[in-house]
């Protein structure tokens, strides 16, 4: 246990690192986020981070370093064939995930395509706790469907629920007996789901997936991106990991499944990623893909300089003081944003704080992007770059219709050790001002929209001059404060 009590009784979240390296950022005024907003199609993807203050946009990429992962950088084997790098990484994946084949890709989304393309054809359907963007993205080009499979207090946005990530199971068997186990070529399940805010999923549960795995004979494929934070989650939750360290809940995870695949963007807080499995035939199966869409088996697109930085990262995942900051800084925003009556989703989860911009955004149909108009209306007033994960992100349907997403959320991520407690309380702030507010925020329509993966590049505008009229009301409350 890392709580650390204060004499005051406050109840804080307290850094056990310092920085030695900084970088500078910039708070513009607001009558030039408004420019760079309109610049950018309101879509915060599309801002550049000259004109970004907070950047909460996401935590891959973004954890802070550590000292010991850019020592690493500096011991990289440069070669294209059999570096040493390659070596230590995949020593420390076996280590710390357990697994002793390990098939390097230059991101997640990478590793998504090498088992879509090798499992997964038309009439596939993948049963899922619940889907990422550049997942689905994978399946469906490659032909097949998806079925997410949640319990319905995954859905209720302010729950008390611990493990909103779990597999509903009596659906997944019964998905299995309408569809056929030959149908389904693997039940991925996503460690701290991340589209519905960064929940958890318990250890019981994935023992229960792998248990009508292994009845149907169907492989279980775990999104271990986040697998740290919902390891530290299951260990803050389950009564029977309480006394578990990271490494042990780790490894008893990917134990159950039979290929773990992750973003180091954000497993190992460098840049990467990889597919890992203890099964020959799926090494067989998967590694003449790795040089044919990645890089030669021994970095597989990644730098040798990030490779170094992964292993030391993997290893720094099992330290509880590290991966617990992210959450609990996580647990504070949440909780004083709930206490100024800020609708977010609960309990506080990993990755970041999620704002309920369906419940706030209500007068906003979804057909006009309530989430990614809270997103852009956050920037505008504060300079902090959320993501929209709502509607905006998810993909039409076959037949190009809509397809509205299940919540409206403003993520603010919080990447690992990278903001400070005095930064956190300016959202706090900022937003309670927005929520205040919330009338003025208008609706978003698409001007410019991409066939795939659409959030990332696509280009908006406000339906309404509603963001000159907030703007405005910014000036009457805030004089003239950034
Ligand atoms: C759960 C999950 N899976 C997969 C990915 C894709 O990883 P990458 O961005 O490295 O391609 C992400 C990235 O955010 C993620 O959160």
């Amino acid at each position: 246990m890392n709580e650390i009590k204060f004499y005051s009784g406050e109840q804080i979240p307290l850094e056990l690192h310092k920085a030695r390296v900084v970088q500078k950022i910039h708070l513009v005024p607001i009558e030039r986020r408004l420019e760079a907003l309109e610049e950018a199609g309101f879509n915060t993807f599309r801002l550049t981070t000259k004109d970004v203050f907070l950047d909460m946009l996401t935590d891959s990429g973004t954890n802070a370093m550590s000292d010991q992962q850019l020592a690493a950088m500096m011991q990289a084997d440069d070669a294209y064939a059999g570096s040493q790098s390659f070596f230590r990484l995949k020593q420390a994946v076996e280590d710390v995930l357990g697994k002793k084949y390990y098939l390097p890709a230059h991101q997640g989304r990478a590793a998504e395509n090498i088992i879509s393309h090798a499992y997964v054809k038309k009439g596939s359907l993948v049963p899922m706790n619940y889907h990422f963007t550049t997942s689905l993205a994978h399946i469906t080009q490659y032909g097949g469907k998806i079925v997410e499979l949640l319990y319905d207090e995954a859905y209720v946005i302010d729950s008390t629920h611990p493990f909103k990530g779990n597999m509903n199971i009596e659906k997944l068997e019964e998905v299995i007996h309408i569809n056929g186990a030959k149908n389904i070529p693997y039940i991925r399940m996503e460690a701290s789901t991340n589209l519905i805010g960064g929940q958890p999923f318990s250890i019981q549960n994935l023992r229960d997936v792998r248990a009508i795995a292994d009845k149907y004979d169907i492989r279980v494929v775990l999104d271990a991106s986040l697998l740290g934070e919902n390891a530290y989650l299951i260990i803050q939750r389950e009564e029977e990991f309480k006394e578990s360290t990271m490494g042990e809940v780790i490894k008893l995870m990917t134990s159950l499944a039979d290929i773990v695949y992750f973003s180091a963007r954000k497993l190992s807080s460098s840049r990467g990623g990889g597919i890992c499995t203890n099964c020959t035939d799926v090494y067989k199966e998967l590694s003449p893909l790795i040089p044919l869409f990645e890089g030669f088996l021994t970095y597989g697109g990644i730098s040798v300089r990030e490779i170094e930085s992964m292993a030391v990262g993997l290893y720094e995942t099992l330290d509880e003081t590290m991966i617990s900051q992210s959450p609990s800084f996580i647990a504070y925003l949440v909780n004083a944003l709930d206490a100024n009556g800020v609708p977010m989703v609960k309990p506080p989860g990993v990755l970041g704080a999620h704002v309920d911009a369906m419940e706030i955004c209500k007068h906003i149909p979804q057909k006009e992007y309530p989430a990614a108009a809270l997103t852009a209306a956050l920037f505008l007033v504060s300079g902090i770059r959320g993501m929209e994960r709502g509607t905006m992100s998810n993909q039409r349907d076959e037949y190009g219709n809509e397809t509205y997403a299940d919540m409206e959320l403003v993520r603010l991520a919080v990447p690992r050790r990278v903001f400070t407690l005095s930064q956190i309380k300016y959202v706090v702030d900022r937003m309670t001002w927005l929520y205040e507010n919330r009338e003025l925020v208008g609706g978003l329509r698409f001007v410019d929209e991409p066939p795939v993966l659409r959030f990332f590049m696509g280009g908006m505008e406000p339906v309404s001059d509603w963001p000159q009229k907030l703007l405005e009301k910014f000036r009457e409350d805030f004089g003239d404060s950034l």
